[in-house]
């Protein structure tokens, strides 16, 4: 297990982590990614210790992986339904929040589809002198550091599966590609990925990809390029991110049609030749198939990384519960 001190009691944004804080919440990953390969995937690290994931919108792939990492640390878990609870009855978000404090949670995990809502409640607990942590499963258009972590762990894992660190990226080229403006999958990513010195290239058409963009991740020992053409973005790229058309969280037509988008930014089979050979591709999910990337490269296992993202999750928030429950080994 990592040795680094952790002393983060709240994970709501990537972007004031120092290096040694990736470094520890990737070696404690692959420590339990280990976990996960033996016959009883359990561990009793967190028993005792109860779990709220607090899903304010949809999801599936980060509320599973989070109730199964608490599952396997072996905390109790509490779910949370918005449209089957009291929430529509008017009680505040801060109220439901506290009403999970006082069944005794130790950590709630927190998606909500307006921005500062994970933070809201982090304060509200600290207001509270509870010892209560809070972590940021997706708030809006800002961040979704869990899903950044999990990716910069199935990176470095793809370049050294033994000894996943942060340096491996240094220099590396890695193409985020599609709709930024809306994504806090690509905002967290910018954070880390700048932060490990990797080349990130942000490309997408104008409407998707401003260019207050430029300003992101600056002081941070990476490079950052943008693009409003796809083809200089995966030029010799050694990992392409593609990312969904985020079509609910746009307010105005800001594509003529989902075929352009597919003509000038999807990511195909022959669009990658102009990648490294050995290129991997990537996507958070849920995936539009054939529109942020085509069908079969998105199945094939010689490119496609987005299977082991989603197994990677498991461990890298195994990872993140252990680390803000301060859980004994
Ligand atoms: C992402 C999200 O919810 O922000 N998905 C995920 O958590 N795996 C990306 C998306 O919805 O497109």
């Amino acid at each position: 297990m990592a040795t680094t001190t952790w002393t983060r009691r709240h994970v709501i944004s990537l972007a004031d982590f120092v290096p040694s804080e990736y470094d520890t919440v990737l070696q404690t990953a692959a420590s339990f990614r280990e976990v996960l390969s033996r016959r009883v995937k359990k561990v009793p690290t967190l028993q005792g210790q109860v779990v709220a994931n607090l899903f304010f919108e949809p999801s599936t792939r980060t509320r599973n992986s989070f109730e199964l990492a608490a599952k396997r640390l072996s905390a109790d878990t509490l779910s949370f339904a918005q449209a089957t609870s009291s929430l529509t009855k008017g009680e505040t978000i801060l109220d439901t929040a506290i009403t999970y404090l006082a069944m005794g949670t130790n950590i709630m995990v927190i998606r909500h589809k307006e921005a500062g809502v994970p933070q809201a409640i982090a304060n509200e607990m600290d207001r509270l002198q509870s010892q209560v942590s809070v972590l940021n499963a997706g708030d809006g258009q800002h961040e979704h550091p869990s899903q950044a972590l999990l990716d910069l762990f199935t990176i470095s894992s793809a370049l050294d599966p033994d000894r996943p660190r942060l340096e491996l990226l240094k220099d590396k080229k890695i193409a985020i590609v599609g709709d930024i403006l809306h994504s806090r999958v690509a905002r967290s990513n910018i954070w880390s990925l700048m932060g490990s010195g990797a080349e990130v290239h942000l490309a997408g058409p104008p409407t998707l990809l401003p260019l207050l963009f430029a300003d992101y991740g600056k002081h941070r020992p990476g490079k950052l390029f943008l693009h409003w053409d796809l083809e200089p973005a995966l030029q010799d790229a050694d990992f392409v991110m593609t990312l969904r058309l985020q079509k609910e969280r746009m307010s105005q037509h800001l594509l003529p049609s989902l075929r352009e988008y597919h003509q000038l930014f999807g990511i195909t089979r022959d669009r990658i030749q102009l990648c490294k050979p050995d290129v991997k591709v990537l996507h958070p999910g849920p995936v539009n198939r054939g529109v942020e990337i085509s069908s079969d490269l998105m199945d094939d296992p010689q490119f496609s990384l987005i299977s082991q993202q989603v197994t990677s999750g498991v461990a890298v928030r195994m990872a993140l519960l252990y680390l803000i429950g301060g859980g004994k080994a």
